[in-house]
């Protein structure tokens, strides 16, 4: 067993500074000023920065990640050239650069903090190579990340030839979420009837819910409505998760304020996906252009819990990203104009404490008794790390720390001014 650890003078995201946190045996036992120090105890000195609970992401394809180029660029930057592309390459795919290009991935999400992932992960091959891959996956990572594979049939599970075959045999083989794609089925009364068919599913297996859902910019796309119906009808209350939600960006006001409060009612979690959604949305308009990301702030005042996910890092769909959830969760507090204090700290939870209830996640946070998973940012507040993207100076899991960054600090040469700047300032 590791030495217990205590970290001195952090400050915490609520704003108490001055706190020290002691692990031991994987999991906090005491937050609070001047703790005293155990024998053989690892000390560190926070120096002021702010302790975090680890980065969460809701909403990720890790089946797909660090495929860009693979085998050509998607030239129009849409959905469905990436879908169309996607299918191009899932014949090439080997499950050893599968699993190679997830636990790259992986790495890079542990030196950025982000310790739960739920990747969804295509059911639509007869093979399954990508289930197998990050099935292992999951257990190579299981040290340092909590990965949650939903069994996501990307060609539509009535659509496809086999997609709810190979659905099922995803979960028989311990996939942990079933998934869907309602809009992508050849109609819309198709698209209910899938939603219809996998909520029953999850419920007769006891499984969790997460559904690619009006990824859209058509108004009448109202899955949504069908998938937080059946979620009430069979009782799954908070167990339900509706992924990009873009329509509702679209929506007829009147319709949406009949609309929140039957998502809120069955308690659906909803997940937007804010740098994927601003660069395929809106793609068939002129101008103005729709945004296309949903109504986070509105779904937040109604009672929703809503968290961001990262989607895609250099996939078919985006070419970009880093595992970064400050960037995440920055384009969403731009996209979604949550610029006042309140909305810019549940920006930061929307990565972090909301993403955490989407996933289910056991003892997650600072308090006493929660796993001893947490980070130490070049911040004093969750405001300030959005703002800088903070440095992670360390990640902890289990009472451990699994990675190091150094301070982001820049030497000055000029006249009359300070000789360093670390870009952070008190407000
Ligand atoms: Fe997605």
């Amino acid at each position: 067993m590791a030495a217990p650890l205590l970290i001195r003078n952090a400050t915490l995201p609520d704003g108490r500074t001055g706190i020290d946190l002691l692990a031991r045996d994987g999991r906090i036992e005491a937050v609070g000023p001047a703790l005293g120090t155990p024998e053989a105890a690892e000390v560190i000195d926070a120096g002021g920065w702010m302790l975090s609970p680890p980065f969460v992401d809701a909403h990720f394809h890790m089946d797909a990640t660090l495929s860009y180029g693979l085998p050509r660029v998607n030239a129009s930057g849409t959905l469905l050239e990436g879908i169309a592309l996607w299918g191009e390459l899932k014949p090439q795919l080997t499950q050893d650069a599968l699993v190679v290009r997830a636990l790259d991935y992986c790495d890079w999400a542990v030196a950025q903090g982000l310790l739960a992932i739920r990747t969804h992960v295509d059911v639509c091959d007869d093979r399954l190579l990508a289930v197998e891959a990050l099935l292992h996956v999951r257990e190579r990572v299981r040290p340092y990340i909590d990965l949650q594979l939903v069994a996501f049939p990307q060609d539509g599970v009535l659509r496809a030839p086999r997609a709810m075959v190979n659905l099922q045999r995803a979960l028989d083989l311990g996939v942990d979420v079933v998934g869907g794609i309602p809009h992508f089925e050849r109609t819309m009364a198709d698209g209910a009837e899938s939603v219809r068919l996998l909520c029953e599913l999850a419920a007769a297996r006891g499984l969790r819910v997460d559904m690619h859902c009006d990824e859209s910019d058509d108004p009448l796309s109202r899955h949504i409505e069908t998938l937080a119906f059946h979620t009430q009808r069979l009782g799954l209350h908070g167990r339900v998760t509706g992924s990009h939600l873009t329509s509702m960006h679209s929506m007829d006001n009147y319709y949406v304020s009949k609309l929140l409060p039957l998502i809120r009612e069955a308690g659906v979690h909803a997940v937007a996906n804010p740098l994927i959604n601003i660069t395929l949305q809106g793609r068939h308009d002129s101008y103005p252009r729709r945004r296309g990301m949903t109504r986070v702030p509105e779904m937040l005042a109604a009672g929703i819990n809503v968290g961001f996910g990262h989607d895609c890092v250099m996939d078919p769909w985006y070419s970009l990203g880093s595992g970064c959830m400050l960037e995440v969760a920055a384009m969403g507090l731009h996209v979604a104009q949550m610029t006042s204090q309140q909305g810019m700290r549940q920006c930061f939870d929307a990565v972090t404490v909301n993403n955490a209830r989407i996933l289910g996640l056991e003892g997650y946070g600072l308090e006493p008794g929660c796993h001893a998973d947490f980070l130490l940012l070049q911040a004093r507040s969750p405001v300030e790390a959005l703002r800088l993207r903070a440095q992670r100076l360390l990640v902890v899991r289990a009472g451990t720390v699994i990675a190091r960054s150094p301070e982001r600090t820049a030497t000055l040469n000029l006249p009359g001014r300070p000789d360093r700047v670390d870009f952070t300032r008190q407000t």
